[in-house]
């Protein structure tokens, strides 16, 4: 196969580098954007007198049958044509002769990847954006179910206080929330345009970098070739987006692992979303919840593995650039799957609001409510704490509950306690009494619930 920088070379390329350097495997899932960029190309270099316009139109309709080529799969790659890019322009050439040949003028293939991985990311980084959406309102669907189901909250994995189980769930909306700001942030950092900068140091030929931003629909020109080229941020910035949304999704994974555990016995998933044991027929396993956590680990890797790949390498472009890809790809791939998996569990996932309200009366979880009635009266917070944390104590000693205890008892521990005390102690009252901004009261959940209809709408 005549390679298409052959002319300098004698020697056939051996065979094994020709294998050990393709990115056809995996680059060419980008055909789509690199047609897309060569078609704003050659239109440009027409405009601009560069090539003339019946073969601008040649290459256009060319590329356009080669796409259709390969979206219905009767386009074959050829893996000594080194690359996605080749491979096109090889195949245009083939089809349409001479003008084909004309189509690389003022381009290389380092402004050329750069130019397809960011119409990617920019396609890719919109869909996540709106499956996080997606995600999202059905977290705040399960928080329409459940308005005034109580569970205990945690710290440290220990029982902590009493919370809504809608406010838990929307402390996960929030989370989304962020990331799909931070998402739609990055989309000004990829949506810049590289092509122009041809091999790093731009061109003697006349061409028009802003008419080819308006027509890929680029807000920005990258203003220095050298960069234009050798910049990978945007793709880091993506993997450590992917990151954090994967995080946050692991938790959530988490949580329902540990709330299906007979232990825990907060909630249980539903057949279609568990699978079992080949040897343990009693078994129901939370396989997807588990695979979800499991695979944030490989998107970190993602990132890692590119930050470790860009830290040495001196500017501008290096071929050690085109491992980016796998790693982009499969950050993207998994985050939309687990999004896609997690938005679809969630309603397989039934609350158990009777264990959970149970739960959340153990373990002197009201103890705070009675530290701040004792502020209410008047005693100084640190003074207060003390003197509950004996009455907790003397409850642990007798085998009670805070709410068993006789007013006598209580007034034994402070002259301060009063026959209103009990109000404060139970487990709806506690809930509902926590009105403090972004506190769990109803009151206040409702008020967020609505927020994020509103955002979501
Ligand atoms: N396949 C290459 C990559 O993904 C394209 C750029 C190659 N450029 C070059 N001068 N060899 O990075």
């Amino acid at each position: 196969m005549k390679k298409p920088w052959g002319g300098r070379f004698t020697e056939k390329t051996s065979e094994i580098v020709e294998a050990f350097t393709e990115s056809i495997s995996y680059d060419r899932r980008l055909w789509r954007y690199d047609i897309e960029g060569s078609i704003a190309h050659a239109t440009m270099l027409a405009k601009q007198g560069i090539i003339p316009r019946k073969d601008a139109a040649a290459i256009v309709r060319g590329l356009k049958e080669i796409a259709s080529e390969i979206g219905s799969g009767r386009f074959r790659f050829n893996p000594a044509l080194e690359d996605v890019h080749m491979n096109i322009e090889a195949a245009l050439v083939r089809k349409i002769g001479a003008a084909g040949r004309r189509l690389h003028t003022a381009r290389s293939r380092n402004d050329q990847v750069a130019l397809d991985l960011r119409l990617y990311l920019r396609d890719e980084t919109e869909h996540i954006i709106s499956s996080i959406k997606g995600l999202q309102k059905t977290l705040v669907k399960v928080c329409g179910r459940y308005p005034r189901t109580i569970m205990p909250g945690y710290t440290h994995t220990q029982r902590a206080q009493p919370v809504l189980l809608a406010h838990h769930l929307l402390a996960y909306a929030e989370m989304f929330q962020r990331d799909r700001e931070r998402f739609a942030d990055s989309l000004a950092r990829i949506n810049v345009l590289p092509l122009g900068a041809c091999a790093m140091a731009g061109t003697s030929l006349p061409i028009d970098r802003h008419y080819v931003a308006k027509l890929l629909g680029f807000r920005l020109v990258a203003s220095n070739s050298i960069d234009a080229v050798s910049d990978r941020d945007f793709a880091l910035e993506f993997l450590s987006c992917a990151s954090i949304a994967m995080m946050h999704l692991s938790r959530l994974a988490e949580e329902l692992v540990l709330w299906s555990t007979e232990e825990f016995g907060l909630i249980e998933i539903s057949d279609r979303y568990t699978t079992g044991s080949s040897i343990m027929p009693q078994k129901k396993n939370p396989d997807v919840a588990e695979l979800i956590r499991g695979k944030t680990g490989k998107v970190y890797g993602n990132l890692v593995s590119l930050l470790a790949l860009m830290k040495g390498l001196p500017l501008s472009y290096n071929r050690d650039m085109q491992e980016d890809k796998p790693s982009v790809f499969d950050a993207a791939d998994t985050l939309k799957s687990c999004l896609n998996i997690m938005q679809a569990m969630l309603p397989e996932v039934r609350f158990n609001a009777d264990r959970m309200e149970a739960t959340a009366d153990k373990g002197y979880s009201t103890a705070t409510d009675l530290a701040e009635y004792l502020v209410r009266k008047g005693v100084p917070f640190r003074e207060a704490h003390e003197i509950t944390g004996k009455v907790v104590l003397h409850c642990i000693s007798q085998k009670k509950g805070l709410q068993s205890l006789e007013l006598k008892e209580l007034r034994s521990f402070s002259s301060h306690f009063g026959k209103d005390v009990f109000a404060s102690l139970g487990v709806a009252q506690s809930v509902s009494s926590r009105r403090s901004y972004g506190g769990t009261a109803p009151a206040e959940v409702k008020k967020q619930i609505a927020r994020f209809r509103k955002l979501l709408s």
